[in-house]
């Protein structure tokens, strides 16, 4: 099973406080004294939580202020609604994460019933 690839992030001293990084496909953020990845696509309408304000330990989304938990991922007020957390590490104090495989590719046509499913 292809669990993905390890990318360096950089030294976690460097990484911002007030908001997050995003490393192909996943928002990563310094909290505290530790480091949170999540994936960077909103639940909603998949804006950017990399690009979000974070204020202790919560990242609003910039598009239309959605709130999470960095620490368990939940948005504030409607907790079923959960960011996907990524693998991260610290050696040595340089941060990398597990990216992913890209998502298996659809036909237009499996992209159009489930858009139409969705709908329905
Ligand atoms: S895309 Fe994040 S709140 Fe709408």
């Amino acid at each position: 099973m292809d669990d993905g690839t390890w990318v360096e992030v950089g030294p976690l001293e460097e990484l911002p406080l007030d908001t997050g990084v995003c490393v192909e496909g996943v928002a990563v953020f310094r909290v505290g004294d530790g480091v949170v990845a999540r994936r960077d696509a909103c639940p909603h309408r998949g804006g950017s939580l990399a690009a979000g304000r974070v204020v202790d330990g919560v990242v609003t989304c910039p598009l239309h202020w959605w709130r999470f938990d960095l620490v368990d991922g939940r948005r504030l007020g409607a907790p079923d609604v959960v960011l996907p957390e990524r693998r991260v590490e610290v050696l040595d104090g340089v941060v990398r994460v597990l990216v992913p495989p890209p998502p298996p590719r659809r036909s237009m046509r499996e992209v159009l019933l489930e858009a139409a499913h969705d709908e329905g």
